[in-house]
């Protein structure tokens, strides 16, 4: 069985991340979002909220082959340990490549098995962006095609508490 792990900060888990997960659960045996828990990355939400907020977008969208977890330290490490066979990865465009193909090819060199695959964003979520749903949530505006639906409320009311 072909395991995978889906690593990001997810701050918090927008749609298109939940169509890159969906589309590998299709492709893979097994998924694993690994949530990064940095204490000297700052996010917005909590460990425990983006971890909260991909395990009810899982349950709401029957993933059965999904599952979510933190990991702190190298991501090489954790694919190591966790003997995923690669490392899933969404981009969007250009941009999101270049960084993508210079943190595969360090993972590489860290953990020579380490493999990455990288899936094409569908169209309709070219634009979304973690930090994009924290800004127009922050102002009021309406995050409701950003954010999986299980997410949305709970997700709209923390970003309006901090204006
Ligand atoms: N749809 C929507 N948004 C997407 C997306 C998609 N398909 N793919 C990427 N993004 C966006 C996110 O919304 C986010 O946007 P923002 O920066 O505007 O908020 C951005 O891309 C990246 O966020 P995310 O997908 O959560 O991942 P990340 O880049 O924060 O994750 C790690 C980086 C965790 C994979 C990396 O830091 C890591 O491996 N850390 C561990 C330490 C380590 O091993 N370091 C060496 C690496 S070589």
């Amino acid at each position: 069985m072909t395991k995978c792990v889906y690593p990001g900060s997810f701050d918090p888990f927008t749609l298109g991340h939940l169509d890159i997960l969906e589309r590998a659960c299709a492709l893979f045996g097994e998924v694993k979002v690994a949530v990064l828990h940095n204490s000297r990355k700052r996010c917005f939400f909590t460990l425990d909220e983006r971890l909260a907020f991909i395990r009810s977008a899982i349950e709401a969208r029957n993933l059965s082959n999904a599952s979510a977890e933190a990991f702190e330290g190298l991501l090489a490490d954790y694919i190591k340990i966790e003997r995923a066979d690669c490392v899933l990865r969404g981009i969007r465009g250009a941009i999101d490549y270049e960084y993508e193909a210079a943190m595969a090819a360090l993972n590489k060199r860290l953990y020579p098995k380490c493999e990455t695959v990288v899936l094409m964003a569908s169209p309709e979520h070219i634009a979304v962006s973690s930090s994009m749903v924290r800004e127009i949530g922050r102002l009021g505006g309406d995050i409701g095609s950003l954010v999986p639906e299980a997410n949305r409320e709970t997700i709209a009311e923390r970003l309006l508490q901090d204006e």
